[in-house]
Formats: structure tokens, C-alpha cells, sequence
């Protein structure tokens, strides 16, 4: 299971901030809205004139036995029937407009929005659980805010409307009728929270699935690695029979909700009947007055259980509400200034015309970083690299080499001290003035669905073909792209998984190539690619080097010999630098890491001779 524990979202109080941010976005569709509350009013209308046709049918046609107006009455029902038709037409129609707007609009603006989030997000975000959010949580508000203008519209109108007839036409009998109403709304409050209180069970249940789904299949090989199949599955079953559980409950209550209510208005219909019954035999009221009671009776019934129905769906949908609100207002930690913005532009508006070219010196000076408060990764750190000096990082496990690089892209900030790109403070210039010049070929390379072709391309959209292929040969990865059944356009597959790591390195290097870097940063994947992968690699990666600022993290020495400078990072600081050569006349750290490479290798190729 995920590491990142999804934050508990216990409050089940409605929160006004929260839903202002989502009614805002609603505002956008006041005209479906309106339309909605018309048609709303106008179906409360029609339904109360149809009790008014039933009273009319019975007190003038049934009881005194004729058929004259009959046609008429006809008339005014077809009428009636489809006037309702239409309107519920309508209602529908801009309802689901609604629906399908608001979704869509909500999860743009959470994808925008994760798109310029910083790492560090990410780093306390678990995918899973995101990925619930923007398609679970945004589908149940949504449905939510866009539907629930029907039962308000209609319900107030109906309920109004029968309120003033029902006291128009018997006072006695009207009294008697709304006595059952607050009983009839508290007990339906009560069985729409539990109700939901289940339902709410079972989506979060159903978002834990999901998020182990996406463990389940990302982390595959992991799990079979480490014959965690049994105890996986075991897991699983868990939170199905828990979520089976809940939703079971929440049927239960939901099948005993109805007979309960049914009993409560049959209750009160029954003194309608004993009082309006002997009003019929006093002769002071119709037979038609009193069929219109009882049916008013049940009229009221609907809207009342559907009001108890949103107030309760509110309030339970308040921790999903912030949890999309969340992504929605989230701020990003590492922000370009409105002045900055103003200069160089965004990552969706950048003036390019304004960026000043740049050459490539980096320079950290008193730089201190932490992931966590108390647990320091880098302290007071400094370090001067000229433009187009090659750097070589090397050093034990969690040392921070990574750190430095990510630093050095401004994926996270400084947390004291400052990072300057050619003289000037990385916050002074906009994050796509530096990202655009950066080349960076991660440790484990990422491609995107699609093909090889626009998988390279990506380092520069409006590269040719021709260009592509060429930046492929100059690092060596063309003649392996060729013997592809597809060659260039054979599909990558989601995240790369139809190729190899090396191949996937190679790949990414010739999209760092192609986008021209000043400054290239490689944190090379451990042990994943054998010897002749990696002198491709090492190959590529000279190509690459050539006239461009560069930081290479290697953890086999042997591809960094040639560095203009090999820093040895322990603990978050530079233990020693120098060329290969310096660093092996000094024996030090980097002596020792290097014999000790050196003979596991020897001992591995003998043990292969053997
Ligand atoms: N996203 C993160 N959140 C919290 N701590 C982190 C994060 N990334 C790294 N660390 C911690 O920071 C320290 C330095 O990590 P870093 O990844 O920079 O090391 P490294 O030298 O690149 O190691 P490796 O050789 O294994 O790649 C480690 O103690 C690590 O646990
Ligand atoms: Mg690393």
C-alpha cells in the first residue's frame, strides 16, 4: 500500500468556503441554470393543476355522472401532460449540459493546475489517490451541483403551490395534511445521513481500490519480486469485503427508508380520511376535495425526501468538495514573481523576446535544503561551475547528488542561500527561461504514449523528420530504432514499458540533443543497462557534453574519467573534487571508490570466465 496516507477528511460540517469556490464555477452556466429553475417552477405548477384536474374529474364528472365539459377536460389533460413533457425535456437536457461542462471545465483546470505544480507536490501526493480525486470526486460534485437545481426548483415550487391550495380550498384539512411534514422531513434527514454516511463509506473504499489498482500494476514487478502476491490479494479482499459491507448497509437503510415514510404519510392520510370523511357526509367538502388532499399528501411526499436527500448528499460530499477544491487552489511552491512574469512570461504565455540567451554558469552560493524541516540535505553549500564545464557528481547513496541537479533545474528551491544562472538569482528570470535551456535525462527515462518519432520530438516540437533521425544517429540510437519493425514509428507504449532502459536512455538523449541544452544534466540509472548499452551510452553522452555546462551523476566511474571536474558529495557536501586523474594520484575517497569498483568488476569478470 502507498506510503502517502491519503489526509482524513473526517468533516462532515458544510463548509461555505469550500462550496463558494465551486458554485463560482457554476456561475459560469447561469443561463443553463435558469433555464433549469424555470422549467423547475413551471413542472410545479403543472403537477399541482393535475390534482386540480383529478378533483375536477371526480367532482364533475364522476359524482353528478356526466360527460358534459368532458372534452374539454381532455384537452386541458393532453395539454397538461405535454407542457410537462416539454419542460422535463428541457430540465433534463440542461442538466446534463451542466454535468458534462462542469466535469470537463473542473478537470482542465485541475490538469492545468498540475502542470505547474512543483516536485515537491508530488512528493506528498500519492498518484492513486490524485487520479481518484479527478475522476470519483469531480464526477460526484459535480453531478451533484448540476442536478440538484431540478429537485430545489420543483420541490419548493410543488411544495408552495400546494400549500396555498390545499388552505384555499379546506382549512381544517390543510392543518391536519402539513402536521405530517416537519415529522416527514426530520425522520428523512436522519435515514439520508446514514444512508449516505454508508454510501460515503463505499467511495472511499472504492478510491483505496483504485489507488491499490494503480499500485497493482505500476509496482507489478516489484511485487513479484518480492512474493507479495499472497499478501497483496490479501489486502485487496480486505477493502472489497469492506466496501461490499457498506454498500450492503446503505441498501438496507435504504429499503427501510421508504416503507417508513410510506407508513408516516399514510398516517396522516388516514385522518384526512376520518375528518374529511365525515366533512363529505356534512356534505361541507367534495368527494373530488378530499381526493385531493390525499393526493396532495403524496405529492408533498417526493420533494420533501429529495430536499433531506441533498442537504445530507451536501454534506457528506463536503470532504470530497475539498479534496477537488484542494487541487483546484493549490499553490505551487515554487512561483515565478508578477514581476518576473510581467518581464519573461509564463509557462503558457512566455515572451520569448524578452529571455536573455543564456551561457551556462552555475553557481550555488550558501545553499542550504531540506525535503523534511530537522533533516538537512545539503548545509551551507558552494559550489562555481563555468560555462561549459563538465561536472561529474559521484559519492555514496543518498549523498544528495540528486538533489544538487534538481536544485540546479529549479525543480525545488533553496531553502536558504541562492542558485545563480549566469550571475543572476534563478528567481529573477521565469522557470521556463532556465527549463527550455535545460537538457536533464533522468535516472529512469520517461516517454510518453505515442511513437519513437514524437517521443524524440518532443525536445523541439518543430524539428523535421530529417532532424530527428540525425539527432537519433549522432547518439547512436538510430540503428536499433531501425531494426524496429515500425522503425520510427513504432509505439513507445505508456511510460516507455516496450523498451529497454538503455534504449530508453538513448531515446531520451536524442531528445535532449535535439532541443539544444546549455546546460545538460544526466542522473545515470545504477546497473539497469549492460556493458554495450552502456559504451553507447557513454558515446551519446560525449556528443552531448561538447560545449554545454553539464552535470553527470555516474555511478559506474569508469564514464566519468573524462569530466572536466568529479566532485565526491557525502552527507551533502563536497568531500573532494579534482580531474580523474588528481583524485587517483590523491587516493582518497574517490581512489578508494574507484579500486573498489574497479576489483568487483575484475572479480565479477573472472567469476564469468570461471
Ligand atoms: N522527495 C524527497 N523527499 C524527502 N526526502 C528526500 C527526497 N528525495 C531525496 N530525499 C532524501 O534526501 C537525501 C539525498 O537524496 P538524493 O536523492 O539527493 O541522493 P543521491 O545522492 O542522488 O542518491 P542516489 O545515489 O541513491 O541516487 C536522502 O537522504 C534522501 O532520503
Ligand atoms: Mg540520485
Amino acid at each position: 500500500m502507498s506510503s502517502i496516507v491519503e489526509k482524513d477528511y473526517q468533516s462532515q460540517k458544510i463548509k461555505l468556503d469550500t462550496w463558494k469556490v465551486i458554485f463560482k464555477i457554476a456561475l459560469n452556466y447561469k443561463g443553463a441554470y435558469a433555464r433549469v429553475l424555470g422549467c423547475g417552477i413551471l413542472a410545479g405548477i403543472v403537477d399541482l393543476c393535475m390534482s386540480f384536474m383529478t378533483m375536477w374529474a371526480i367532482d364533475g364528472f364522476m359524482s353528478p355522472g356526466t360527460t358534459k365539459n368532458l372534452p374539454l377536460y381532455i384537452v386541458a389533460i393532453v395539454g397538461l401532460q405535454a407542457l410537462l413533457c416539454l419542460t422535463t425535456l428541457l430540465m433534463v437536457r440542461a442538466c446534463g449540459y451542466l454535468e458534462s461542462n462542469l466535469s470537463s471545465d473542473v478537470r482542465r483546470e485541475a490538469f492545468y493546475k498540475l502542470q505547474t505544480m512543483s516536485f515537491s507536490y508530488f512528493d506528498k501526493t500519492a498518484v492513486g489517490f490524485l487520479i481518484s480525486r479527478l475522476t470519483n470526486d469531480v464526477s460526484r460534485i459535480m453531478e451533484m451541483i448540476s442536478w440538484m437545481g431540478i429537485d430545489l426548483s420543483w420541490g419548493t415550487m410543488a411544495i408552495i403551490a400546494s400549500l396555498i391550495a390545499m388552505f384555499a380550498v379546506n382549512l381544517k384539512l390543510a392543518l391536519i395534511t402539513i402536521v405530517c411534514v416537519p415529522i416527514l422531513a426530520i425522520v428523512s434527514v436522519l435515514f439520508q445521513k446514514k444512508i449516505l454516511k454508508y454510501q460515503r463509506q463505499t467511495r472511499k473504499y472504492n478510491s483505496m481500490i483504485t489507488s491499490s489498482f494503480n499500485e497493482g500494476i505500476t509496482g507489478a514487478q516489484t511485487t513479484k519480486t518480492l512474493v507479495r502476491e499472497e499478501l497483496n490479494n490479501q489486502d485487496f479482499f480486505t477493502l472489497t469485503g469492506n466496501m461490499k459491507r457498506a454498500s450492503l448497509r446503505a441498501a438496507l437503510i435504504s429499503a427501510v427508508y421508504l416503507p417508513v415514510a410510506s407508513i408516516i404519510i399514510s398516517i396522516a392520510i388516514g385522518f384526512v380520511l376520518i375528518q374529511g370523511g365525515h366533512d363529505v357526509m356534512k356534505s361541507v367538502i367534495t368527494v373530488g376535495q378530499l381526493n385531493f388532499f390525499i393526493n396532495i399528501g403524496n405529492m408533498m411526499f417526493e420533494p420533501i425526501r429529495h430536499f433531506a436527500g441533498i442537504f445530507a448528499e451536501f454534506q457528506s460530499s463536503q470532504a470530497a468538495a475539498e479534496r477537488v477544491v484542494e487541487v483546484l487552489t493549490a499553490t505551487s511552491d515554487i512561483v515565478d514573481t508578477p514581476e518576473v512574469i510581467e518581464k519573461y512570461g509564463d509557462s503558457f504565455n512566455p515572451k520569448r523576446e524578452n529571455w536573455e540567451p543564456i551561457k551556462g554558469d552555475v553557481e550555488f552560493r550558501n545553499v542550504s535544503f531540506w525535503y523534511k524541516e530537522n533533516e538537512p540535505v545539503l548545509k551551507n553549500f558552494n559550489l562555481k561551475v563555468k560555462a561549459g564545464e563538465n561536472i561529474a557528481l559521484v559519492g555514496a547513496t543518498g549523498g544528495g547528488k540528486t538533489t544538487i541537479v534538481n536544485l540546479v533545474c529549479r525543480f525545488y528551491e533553496p531553502c536558504e542561500g541562492e542558485i545563480l544562472i549566469d550571475g543572476v538569482n534563478v528567481k529573477e528570470r521565469s522557470q521556463l527561461w532556465l527549463q527550455s535551456s535545460l537538457g536533464y535525462v533522468l535516472q529512469t527515462p520517461h516517454l510518453f504514449s505515442g511513437t519513437i518519432r514524437e517521443n524524440i520530438r518532443y525536445g523541439r516540437l518543430d524539428a523535421t523528420d530529417e532532424e530527428v533521425e540525425n539527432a537519433a544517429m549522432m547518439v547512436g540510437a538510430h540503428d536499433f530504432i531501425r531494426s524496429m519493425e515500425k522503425g520510427y514509428d513504432t509505439e513507445a507504449g505508456e511510460g516507455g514499458s516496450n523498451m529497454s532502459t538503455g534504449q530508453k536512455q538513448l531515446i531520451s538523449f536524442a531528445r535532449a540533443i535535439l532541443a539544444d541544452p546549455k546546460i545538460f544534466v544526466l542522473d545515470e540509472a545504477t546497473s539497469a543497462i549492460d556493458t554495450e548499452s552502456e559504451m553507447k551510452i557513454q558515446a551519446a553522452a560525449e556528443v552531448l557534453l561538447k560545449n554545454r555546462t553539464s552535470f553527470i551523476i555516474a555511478h559506474r566511474l569508469s564514464t566519468i574519467r573524462n569530466a572536466d571536474r568529479i566532485l565526491v558529495i557525502d552527507e551533502g557536501e563536497v568531500i573532494e573534487e579534482g580531474s580523474h586523474r588528481q583524485l587517483m594520484r590523491k587516493k582518497g575517497h574517490y581512489y578508494e571508490l574507484y579500486m573498489n569498483q574497479f576489483r568487483n568488476e575484475q572479480f565479477t569478470k573472472s567469476l564469468e570466465a570461471l
